[in-house]
């Protein structure tokens, strides 16, 4: 516009023809308004676009196959060791897409984790499950994918009824199409996978609200403080490092990106100073209003060390659009990975990577000085007894 200015001017002035110049004008307003409209449906598409991962879509989880040779006696946990070495610790969102047959694992350990559940859910129900009235048609979806999903998965473990699901170890049967359910859908979901489980949803303004969850295992986070938060909140409220300036855009976008068919995964790992895999009782009781590493003892004998790594998948359900967020928690002694080829030379130089945020929030304080010098004593016994460390790590990939 403001560049035609000048050449309506000259018209007028020139040819003394001011018509020319007001039809000229008139054109150019057209124009502009035209190409204002085109842009605003354009924004108006690329919003729509970005929404419509929110909507149902059009994709059917594909039938897994059994898991090879998977018994509730034998099968045990994947051996997730994922952590690097250093000289940095790199935030990252460190995500990895899995196919979707792989969505959930179960193993040996399945048994005491649905106990633990079990008598979580009898002691301290809604604190630590809870389904807000606009996500129980997410929380329903997710009890219908596992229902679908598991006895193709899991045969020996599982047996898909009319109704529901049968579990042909515990005895235990489900019913989904009874109104009302007899208890909260997502502890029915809970109570069929070793992992804890998480709704968001998606809210007008385009964020993300944790609005239904089952976190029975979970060691250092209570669902009861973080319900109902946005995704930002849920991680600035417990300081998650470095989140503003390395992971919450990237999340942003992912989580308003992510399309029904392809299904993330990602690790991390913690230090806990005693064996309690539901709640870690060295940050203080479950239930004090506030927890914090500030409370644990320091330097307890290694015996007291584990180390707990989370495979989380993240996926949107077709039909809600909601995201399920799983967190499977795998939980051993330090002293037995320790066992592992190069694993306590890995673990000591991760640990001392860490920067002091890092470091803090994984309280290291607490545990760094014993850990890493019993690390660095098996490090040593492992060079001693001529571990080729190059062969042995070339031969793995990032999260093993
Ligand atoms: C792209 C997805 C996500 C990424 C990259 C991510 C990343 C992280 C990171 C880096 C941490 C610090 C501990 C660690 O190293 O894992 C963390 C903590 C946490 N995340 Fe996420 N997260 C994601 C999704 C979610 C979702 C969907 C929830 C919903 C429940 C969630 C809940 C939490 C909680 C409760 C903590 C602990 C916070 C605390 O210490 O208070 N995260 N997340």
């Amino acid at each position: 516009m403001v560049q035609l200015l000048p050449s309506l001017y000259f018209l007028e002035f020139k040819h003394g023809e001011p018509w020319i110049a007001v039809m000229l004008l008139a054109v150019a307003i057209r124009a502009l308004l035209r190409m204002r409209r085109a842009k605003a449906a354009k924004d108006k598409l690329a919003h729509v676009a970005d929404n419509d991962k929110a909507k149902p879509q059009p994709f059917e989880m594909p039938v897994p196959p059994p898991y090879p040779n998977w018994s509730l006696e034998t099968t045990k946990p994947l051996p997730y060791r994922a952590f690097r070495y250093g000289p940095k610790y790199n935030v990252t969102m460190g995500l990895r897409s899995v196919p979707p047959t792989e969505w959930i694992e179960l193993d040996n350990r399945y048994s005491k984790y649905h106990a633990d559940k079990a008598r979580r859910l009898l002691e301290r129900g809604s604190k630590c499950v809870k389904t807000a009235p606009e996500a129980y048609p997410a929380a329903m979806e997710l009890l219908q994918e596992l229902t679908d999903y598991l006895p193709a998965r899991y045969p020996s473990l599982y047996k898909r009824t009319a109704v529901g699901i049968d579990n042909l170890w515990s005895g235990e049967s489900l019913n989904i199409t009874e109104v009302p359910l007899r208890e909260d859908p997502m502890a029915m979901c809970s109570r069929l996978v070793q992992d804890d489980l998480a709704l968001m949803i998606e809210q007008p303004d385009g964020q993300y609200r944790l609005l239904a969850g089952a976190i029975l295992l979970a060691g250092f986070w209570r669902l009861s403080d973080k319900f109902g938060m946005t995704l930002s909140n849920i991680h600035t409220s417990g300081d998650v490092p470095h989140f503003k300036e390395r992971l919450e855009s990237g999340m942003m976008k992912f989580f308003q990106r992510l399309r029904c068919d392809t299904f993330y995964a990602r690790n991390n790992y913690f230090i806990q100073v005693d064996d309690e895999l539901p709640w870690s009782p060295s940050i203080g009781g479950e239930d004090e209003p506030v927890v914090s590493w500030g409370t644990a003892e320091k330097n307890k004998a290694i015996d007291h060390h584990f180390f707990r790594s989370e495979r989380q998948t993240l996926r949107r359900l077709p039909k809600t659009g909601a995201i399920c967020f799983t967190i499977r928690t795998y939980f051993l002694p330090v002293t037995e990975i320790a066992q592992e080829d190069c694993v306590p030379g890995r673990l000591a130089s991760a640990i001392r990577s860490w920067d002091d945020w890092v470091g803090t929030y994984k309280g290291r304080e607490k545990y760094g000085e014993i850990l890493l010098e019993y690390l660095d004593r098996k490090h040593e016994e492992q060079l001693q007894r001529g571990l080729d460390v190059d062969k042995v790590e070339n031969s793995r990939g990032y999260p093993w």
